[in-house]
């Protein structure tokens, strides 16, 4: 490698997450902070629905004990309130680093409902997990399921 070409990618290397940095500043604060809010919930359900569907899958040793606490997370999860992570103007085509659709505004009920259906199935989880592997694999099906209902319809593909 020639010196030239050494100093360039040093530059290079140096200026990119400055690139970065900068191009996430040209978003509201509030509202970048919305998403990283709603996304880190989003990473939350995704935790304990792992650690659930690994044991469901026989990955991992069913134990009562974390099935139960990993459905109560769900839960306690899907009955926290939302509403301040779901500013308008934080879709897709409005700003970078989100995959939420605009149809989410156009169709709030619809969305409140997709969340309720959330709840009612991690209820129903949340109550059978502990018993035994058949049991929480029997109330799985129905909680993937609303995720994926809510996906699907919300949430742009990747
Ligand atoms: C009421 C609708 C709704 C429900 C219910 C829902 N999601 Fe999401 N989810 C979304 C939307 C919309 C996004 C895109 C959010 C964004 O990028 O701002 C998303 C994003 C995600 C992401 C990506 C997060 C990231 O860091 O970009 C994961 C993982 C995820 N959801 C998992 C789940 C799991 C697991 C469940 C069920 C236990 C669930 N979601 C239930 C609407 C929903």
């Amino acid at each position: 490698m020639t010196a030239t070409l050494k100093v360039l990618c040093a530059t290079l290397a140096l200026s990119l997450p400055a690139t970065i940095a900068s191009t996430e500043s040209h978003v509201d604060p509030a509202i970048q902070g919305a998403i990283t809010a709603r996304q880190s919930h989003m990473r939350l359900y995704a935790h304990n629905l792992g650690a659930l569907g690994a044991m469901a899958r026989g990955m991992v040793e069913y134990d009562a004990e974390r099935a139960s606490a990993a459905a109560s997370n769900l839960l306690a999860l899907s009955q926290l309130s939302q509403g301040s992570y779901w500013v308008p103007g934080s879709d897709n085509s409005s700003v970078e680093g989100t995959r939420a659709l605009p149809a989410i505004w156009a169709n709030i009920p619809d969305v409140v409902e997709h969340a309720a259906a959330l709840t009612a199935a991690a209820e129903s989880l949340a109550a059978s997990a502990g018993t035994d592997l058949a049991s929480l694999q029997a109330g799985m099906g129905a909680v993937g399921g609303a995720c994926g209902a809510c996906h699907r319809a919300y949430r742009q593909s990747e």
